[in-house]
């Protein structure tokens, strides 16, 4: 049946990889009109107009989502937003204030430490919104508010689809609580919604490089580690390619920000390191470059996943992948699919079970 299933594709990780474009635009269905995003299911007006500041909860590539989100909703809303890895929540001392708001993400609405931070949330009265995959799961049940993603259902262990859904509902919710508070310039905002809109055509269009970034896999799989450098929104994106390529391809992988290279990590750098580096950000482009020529000049190998107007920037770099010019604050949601692809293919040259990395669950429900 699951070879039916997987249609033209050897794996559901591919096959969901592929699927992003449509789990984009079924997760902003009906949730943009005129300019402005809409949660009519949502009924929350008076928590989120009041929200004093927002703790996210969730872990793994859930996570990632998270961090892309505090970085949106922080400038967006004005909102101070926290995040915890949720296997950690409840070994910090929370300094609840009655008008918080907790907001937890789970693909599968069933991961035991997301579970527990919910519970920790509601009981000390905080609201919590969920945002999650599966309708009718635990997490779902549990929090006062849900958000559905609507990537349905992710077969792979690797989550690809999930995660770009959770990133659109990051952006999505920024929107919703900037408007409602009115924080900033509405012209803006609807020019922003307006450009999530057309989102899923720029991940098609990534999606045609996977024969290149597949040469690059082909090349490199051997290697025995790579490093991860992102800036600002680049940097969650880097650390879910870490992420990806650990758990598919079992290559030691490590995300760091660009600049914290310099503390420490930089003398593992040596002759043939591969290190990739995401340039996605135009503000920050100069600053990120001249840290890449620090570690070009002790021999690394750069791969850079780099948008089409930054090139020029790049030129010292060994490869390039090429993204679509899209407006920075929305770049991780295109940045990962090349991540994707890459892990992919370098599970799939090293003969690992892709779809089934070894010692993996799809959840997480014992602590
Ligand atoms: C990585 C991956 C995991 C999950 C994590 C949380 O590809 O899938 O890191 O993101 O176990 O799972 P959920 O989102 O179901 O709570």
């Amino acid at each position: 049946m699951s070879e039916i299933e997987k249609g033209e594709f050897e794996h559901f990780m591919l096959k969901e990889i592929h699927e992003q474009p449509e789990a984009i635009r079924k997760t902003l269905a009906g949730r943009i009109k005129d300019g402005r995003v809409d949660f009519p299911d949502l009924e929350f007006d008076n928590v989120f107009k009041n929200t004093g500041k927002i703790i996210i909860a969730a872990c793994g590539t859930s996570y990632h989502a998270g961090m892309v989100g505090r970085l949106v909703i922080e400038k967006l809303a004005r909102i101070p937003v926290e995040i915890d890895l949720a296997s950690e929540f409840r070994y910090r001392e929370v300094l609840w204030n009655p008008n918080d708001l907790v907001i937890v993400i789970s693909q599968s609405g069933e991961t035991s430490d997301t579970l527990a931070a919910l519970r920790e949330a509601r009981h000390n009265g905080i609201k919590v919104l969920a945002i999650t995959n599966v309708p009718g799961s635990t997490i779902a049940q549990e929090a006062e508010r849900v958000i559905y993603t609507h990537a349905g259902p992710e077969i792979a262990i690797a989550s690809t689809k999930a995660y770009s859904a959770q990133l659109l509902i990051m952006y999505l919710l920024a929107l919703y609580l900037a408007s409602l508070r009115d924080s900033y310039n509405p012209v803006e905002l609807e020019g922003l919604a307006n450009e999530l809109l057309g989102v899923d055509a720029m991940v098609e269009s990534v999606l045609q490089e996977q024969q290149h970034i597949k040469e690059l896999a082909e090349k490199y799989h051997k290697v025995q580690s790579i490093f991860f450098l992102g800036r600002g929104l680049d940097y969650p994106v880097a650390m879910e390619g870490a992420l990806k390529l650990k758990e598919t391809s079992y290559v030691h992988a490590e995300a760091y920000a660009t600049g914290e290279l310099l503390h420490g990590p930089l003398a593992l750098i040596e002759q043939g390191v591969p290190v990739l580096t995401l340039i996605s950000q135009d503000k920050l482009v100069d600053k990120s470059m001249s840290n890449i020529k620090e570690i070009k000049a002790r021999g690394a190998v750069v791969l850079a996943i780099c948008k089409e107007n930054l090139q020029e920037h790049c030129q010292e770099c060994d490869e390039k992948i090429l993204l679509p010019r899209i407006n920075p604050m929305l770049a991780p949601i295109v940045a990962v699919v090349p991540l994707q692809i890459f892990a992919y293919y370098m599970a799939l040259f090293r003969g690992n079970d892709v779809d089934k990395p070894r010692n993996l669950v799809k959840s997480v429900m014992g602590d």
